[in-house]
């Protein structure tokens, strides 16, 4: 049989969409400078679907950081991966800063944090060590574990007495295999905008054997004092062994890092695949990355004004009754009831006749007949946008409710 012969009729569950679909609901194309106001197809949109939280996307001296260094050093540059040919001490400068600034001996860069946090899992991990995660983990980690011939066990989302139980569980298996346990979550879960209970969870470590991973992606520059993110913002830091964040989200750019102890990055540089038979991270991204970390330390109002616009718009949002579920970071869900019909419906008329433009998240991501509307506020959109944003979904609501959008049809576009 033809291996391809099975992948022309089924495009798979997101793909099963794609004729209704593509290049509205998914696959749109946004167009103009990254900005809150930008076109789609031909008309301007408020855009609430840019994960560029601190607005450094378009920041002035980022861009001007970026075409220099661009035309100092061209794309290419270096070539081969860090342990052949592709080093250079701005590499280095930008892991010293970064562990620096996430109170961590080390760090090592990644050339794309998906792949980056796979070949950590696949790096440390040994079919002797027992691995504890959250039901709700990214995809990098769940496909990290698939490389991880181990044993594994879940924990539904942030359930930290289930977690102990699964922790009693590994902790035995290891001690017979010879292993060690690795716990995983994430800071910020990036659907939900909830935290992960790190606090909790370090303080298991009395009690227990592990050592602790944390994915921070959304939590690296909105959360914490100084935004170093989830653990800096509930004190436990220090008990995170591992910290991985990325550079696609607050730093708006490519890229991702980790950081942990001297020694345990020092293995990972000699032994993570994806960095070993990779070329190594382009020079205008690390010089990119230099300003973007030195911005982000350096003016904290981008932060504080971030966090305005969050305020202003979740408070907004359930003052009028919309349901946020339990977000406590700039991830903002909105959960309506309705089937996939009527949530595209909705979302043609958000965008067509509001000028509204924010993700759409349907089953089988989220329980069926639940409609998951998501919108990420940045420091460059103002209260002017959230107030407009705000009665848009009241009236969208309304509509809703009234069952004014077709619970059958998917609009065409
Ligand atoms: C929680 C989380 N982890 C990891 C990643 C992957 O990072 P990258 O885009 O750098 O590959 C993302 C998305 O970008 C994410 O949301």
């Amino acid at each position: 049989m033809d291996v391809f012969e099975k992948v022309k009729g089924n495009k798979g569950p997101l793909g099963q969409y794609a004729k209704e679909a593509d290049g509205y609901f998914v696959f749109p194309k946004l167009e103009g400078e990254i900005k809150p106001r930008m076109m789609f197809r031909g008309k301007e949109v408020l855009a609430w679907s840019l994960n560029n939280y601190l607005g450094l996307a378009n920041h002035p001296e980022v861009r001007k950081a970026d075409a220099q260094a661009a035309a100092d050093w061209g794309l290419g540059y270096p070539m081969g991966a860090r342990a052949m040919s592709g080093h250079t001490r701005n590499h280095e400068i930008l892991e010293e800063q970064l562990a620096e600034f996430e109170q961590k001996e080390a760090c090592y860069l990644l050339n794309y944090g998906y792949q980056g946090m796979v070949s950590i899992i696949d790096s440390i991990l040994d079919r002797k060590d027992v691995v504890v995660y959250d039901s709700e983990a990214h995809a990098c980690i769940i496909d990290g574990l698939r490389m991880h011939i181990g044993k594994r066990f879940v924990f539904p989302h942030n359930d930290i007495e289930n977690l102990e139980k699964q922790l009693v569980r590994a902790v035995k298996i290891a001690g017979e295999s010879g292993g060690g346990v690795m716990v995983i979550t994430e800071g910020v879960f990036g659907m939900s905008g909830d935290l992960g209970k790190l606090d909790e969870i370090v303080a298991l470590k009395k009690k227990y054997n592990f050592r602790f991973l944390v994915d921070d992606a959304h939590g690296f520059g909105t959360m914490g004092e100084t935004g170093a993110g989830v653990g800096e913002h509930l004190g436990v830091q220090d008990g995170i062994d591992l910290y991985f964040g990325t550079f696609a989200k607050s730093m708006a750019l490519i890229g991702g890092f980790v950081c942990g102890d001297l020694d345990v990055i020092n293995f990972l540089k000699y032994n993570m695949r994806s960095q070993i038979f990779a070329k190594s991270l382009p020079m205008p991204c690390v010089i990119g990355a230099l300003k973007r970390l030195e911005l982000l330390r350096s003016q904290p109002e981008l932060k504080h004004k971030l966090w305005t616009i969050v305020e202003a718009l979740q408070t907004g949002l359930k003052a009028k009754g919309f349901n946020l579920g339990n977000t406590q970071s700039p991830v903002t869900p909105v959960f309506l009831n309705g089937t996939t019909p009527e949530a595209s419906n909705l979302v043609f008329d958000l965008r067509e006749n509001y000028g509204v433009f924010c993700s759409i998240v349907v089953y089988p991501v989220v329980p069926k007949d639940v409609i998951m509307l998501r919108l990420i506020p940045t420091a460059v959109h103002t209260l002017e946008d959230v107030e407009y944003t705000i009665n848009a979904f009241s009236a969208i609501l309304g509509k809703l409710n009234n069952h004014e959008y077709n619970r059958d049809t998917i609009p065409t576009v």
